[in-house]
């Protein structure tokens, strides 16, 4: 580094434990432009210093997975708009996220981004991008709206092979794999079985079963098996990637690594949810299971430690929170009223603030490897996935300056009260934590300073994707 360009540093964050690449190392992290310039010991004295001694310096958390300002797939808006959604990431340590524009049936997908850009870039305070949400892929959505969506930089599309309002066809699904491989996306999808869901909760709601526990037995865990199984075939014909979102079931992990050994290219992720909640969370009296539901269900402790593996493995790559949160009162949950079946209540959970520090306490104690594999999971494999590389997700020379400081002995424990985002729950609650992120920056701007949120709306920005994959 030239003795010129260190004279110009606008800010050093000195002495901390810096997660970089494979690497944990004692060093000052140089920041010019809003960019990292130096990594090194001893850096010189910048405009502004930041001291990190204790603390943990890790790349700013990337979700590539939250319904934020979205109508759901039963037809609900989120209780998040773009401001509170990205606020409860800036505080939880998430400085990049993409979330969906999401076609529905009579809608054009050139409107619906047009309408998502234009309300994110009012309202986030992080940095953003869209995947594509296909729910009406007819002619003009296939082959005009959808290849000049993804050259113009929307390099992720979105299917559902469930939900009545947005699941497509397997030959759809073919379509939209070929359009994405010509242009040059991933596709990433809702994988379960459509039939088996509806013939199961037909069933259910015949018997008298309409608690939000009988939920989870209405996905059965065949349903996530055969749709992996089926999507991942689908993806080999076409000869594309793809990229199977919310793994549940220690079957769907196991296909998923058979497939790759047998040479397909899958990218999976699980979420909070999976690791950490199981089915009998929505064992709860009257409509209060509601908190916990969500679609595929949590399962089993046997799941969980599948999951856990996984990640280790790298059969599961990303782990991010599918945040999609509705307020637990008329305005989302209980829409329905007191009597609704479980068919009738919106699915989803809040979890974009959460999801790090949920990580943090049970992957960063354990020593390098566990901080590595952190960072790995949460913010450089899904940046290098979806296309955001190299400016997103890791700590290195020429990276943008989104850094996290984890201070690694401050516990919380987790409550409704605390919570920042407007579902107003967390599905959390009770939890303690070891480790939370006090100082955030994005793009060498501090928008945490301990634990307070100092970023104005509409100050974060759409990222330029390139075509994904690791
Ligand atoms: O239950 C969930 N996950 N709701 C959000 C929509 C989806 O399935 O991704
Ligand atoms: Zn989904
Ligand atoms: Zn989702």
């Amino acid at each position: 580094m030239q003795d010129t360009m260190l004279n110009k540093l606008d800010l050093v964050i000195r002495g901390g434990t810096v997660v970089s690449g494979q690497d944990v190392v004692e060093a000052d992290i140089g920041v010019a432009d809003g960019r990292i310039v130096a990594l090194a010991e001893g850096l010189p004295q910048a405009r502004d210093e930041i001291d990190a001694k204790g603390q943990i310096v890790m790349p700013g958390g990337v979700d590539v997975h939250a319904h934020i300002e979205q109508v759901s797939a039963t037809g609900l808006m989120t209780a998040d708009d773009w401001q509170s959604a990205t606020t409860a990431a800036a505080l939880g340590g998430t400085t990049t996220v993409l979330a969906f524009a999401a076609q529905h049936r009579s809608m054009r997908l050139s409107e619906v981004v047009a309408d998502y850009t234009r309300r994110a870039a009012a309202g986030a305070v992080i940095d953003y991008g869209f995947h594509l949400m296909i729910g009406n892929p007819d002619p003009l959505t296939l082959e005009t709206e959808l290849p000049a969506l993804i050259d113009a930089g929307h390099r992720s599309v979105k299917v559902f092979m469930t939900y009545d309002r947005l699941s497509v066809s397997d030959e759809h699904i073919l379509d939209v794999l070929e359009i994405a491989k010509r242009h040059g996306a991933l596709v990433c999808v809702h994988a379960e079985n459509h039939g088996m869901i509806a013939w199961m909760s037909r069933k259910l709601l015949a018997e008298g079963k309409i608690a939000p526990k009988y939920h989870a037995r209405a996905h059965p865990r065949l349903s996530e098996l055969e749709a992996v199984r089926r999507v991942i075939d689908l993806a080999r014909l076409v000869g594309a990637p793809v990229s199977i979102f919310h793994v549940s079931t220690r079957e769907g992990v196991a296909a998923i690594r058979a497939a790759v050994g047998d040479g397909a290219e899958v990218y999976a992720e699980t979420c909070p949810q999976y690791l950490f909640l199981t089915a009998d969370d929505l064992d709860k009296p009257g409509l209060e299971g509601a908190k916990w539901m969500f679609s595929p269900p949590p399962r089993g402790h046997a799941d969980q430690a599948a999951l856990w593996q996984g990640l280790r493995r790298g059969d599961l790559q990303i782990l991010s929170s599918d945040h999609a949160p509705y307020a637990y009162d008329d305005s989302g949950k209980l829409k329905h009223g007191p009597d609704a079946t479980f068919k009738e209540i919106a699915n989803g959970v809040p979890g974009i603030g959460a999801r790090l520090a949920l990580a943090f306490d049970a992957m960063a104690h354990d020593g390098p490897r566990g901080l590595v594999r952190f960072a790995e999971v949460t913010a450089a494999n899904p940046a290098r996935i979806y296309g955001m590389a190299p400016a997103k997700g890791v700590i290195t020379i020429g990276a943008d300056a989104d850094l996290v400081l984890w201070d690694p002995d401050q516990h919380r424990t987790l409550t409704d009260a605390d919570v920042q985002d407007r579902a107003g729950y967390t599905p959390y609650a009770g939890c303690t934590v070891r480790g939370w992120p006090r100082t955030v920056l994005r793009r060498g701007a501090v928008i945490v300073r301990d634990a307070v949120l100092c970023a104005r709306p509409g100050s974060g920005r759409m990222i330029a994707r390139q075509t994904p994959g690791l």
